[in-house]
């Protein structure tokens, strides 16, 4: 093990990643010739040991990665954890509100009353399918619209979630998002959540440093070739949802007028945005909620203290 870890070391892998890499070699692969091979392999391409070895872990679950998809990472397990501690809060919420008969302006969820208790879900981007089957394992109820551009990830991410055993919570849809499918997805659906690790390392920043990163689809890294910024995503993603915000909130001051309810329980439709952020985009994504009207709104710090989540309540 110490030698394996030194020659990753010498090949410039830091040592704490290089000795995770050969615990998780040792726990996965019996033969030791063959993980002497997929060290070699490691060293010659830089290629990340997941793709090597074909799979990836995401919170408490195993997915298959390669080339296609993003591997999945650990700040995106802090969006999920921390979608999850809103989405529960405000359950609980639900209740004491329906106990109490009184709360009608409380923020809430999931209406039982719209949704039938069902929770709606949409994933934007879902690459090997991660954030859609993390909710999907964790919430009983629940019915995800899992989107991404590429045929072929959505082929993989379908994958994923059959070995999981959600394949039946999780429709997989190829939708781009800066298509008028995209906007359809508003017209059929009333989400509850909307989700998203968007493509957001903007292309003028150059080619990544990383050689392991090298290895990863630059579709899931940028994006499209115009998103030079970082930016393009969260300001379609924002437009769309403000818009979309904007005549719901009409439309329940039209109910109030006519002596009904206006909470966002009649408004009956999304209530949290949930964005994985690039720290450096903080004040541009603050702008950008600014001109949508966008004003109820939250950063959530990652464990190196940086900022890494934007949830905004609609
Ligand atoms: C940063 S990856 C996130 C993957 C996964 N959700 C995760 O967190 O590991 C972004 C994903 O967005 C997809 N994507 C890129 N451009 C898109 C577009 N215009 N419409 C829909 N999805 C797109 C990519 O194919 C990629 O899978």
């Amino acid at each position: 093990m110490k030698k394996l870890v030194e020659e990753l070391v010498n090949a410039g892998i830091d040592e704490s990643e290089a000795k995770k890499e050969i615990s998780i070699l040792e726990l996965e692969i019996k033969d030791s010739q063959k993980i002497k091979k997929i060290v070699e392999e490691r060293i010659k391409t830089r290629t990340p040991l997941q793709y090597l070895l074909g799979k990836a872990y995401f919170m408490d679950f195993e997915v298959k990665v390669d080339p296609r998809v993003l591997i999945p990472r650990p700040e995106t397990e802090i969006l999920v954890e921390e979608t999850v501690k809103r989405l529960v809060i405000a359950r609980k919420d639900e209740v004491l509100t329906k106990q109490s008969h009184n709360r009608d302006n409380e923020y809430k969820i999931a209406s039982p009353s719209a949704h039938n208790d069902i929770m709606t879900i949409l994933d934007i981007g879902t690459g090997s399918g991660v954030i859609a089957i993390a909710f999907a394992k964790r919430l009983p109820d629940i019915h995800i619209v899992a989107i991404d551009v590429n045929k072929e990830v959505i082929a993989l991410a379908s994958e994923n979630a059959k070995l999981n055993n959600v394949e039946d919570k999780i429709k997989f849809k190829i939708c781009d998002v800066f298509s008028s499918c995209f906007e359809g997805l508003f017209k059929a659906n009333k989400f509850d959540l909307i989700i998203s690790n968007p493509p957001y390392v903007g292309a003028c920043h150059g080619k990544p440093q990383q050689p392991e990163v090298r290895h990863e689809p630059g579709m899931a890294l940028s994006g499209s070739k115009e998103n030079k910024s970082g930016l393009i995503y969260y300001e379609r993603i924002l437009s769309v949802i403000a818009r979309k915000n904007e005549v719901l909130t009409k439309q329940s001051h039209n109910c109030d007028n006519k002596g009904k309810i206006a909470s966002p329980l009649a408004r009956n439709d999304t209530k949290l945005l949930a964005l994985e952020i690039d720290p450096p985009l903080v004040d541009d994504l603050k702008s950008l909620l600014k001109k949508n009207k966008l004003n109820n709104f939250e950063i959530v710090k990652d464990y190196a203290g940086l900022d890494r989540c934007l949830f905004v309540y609609l």
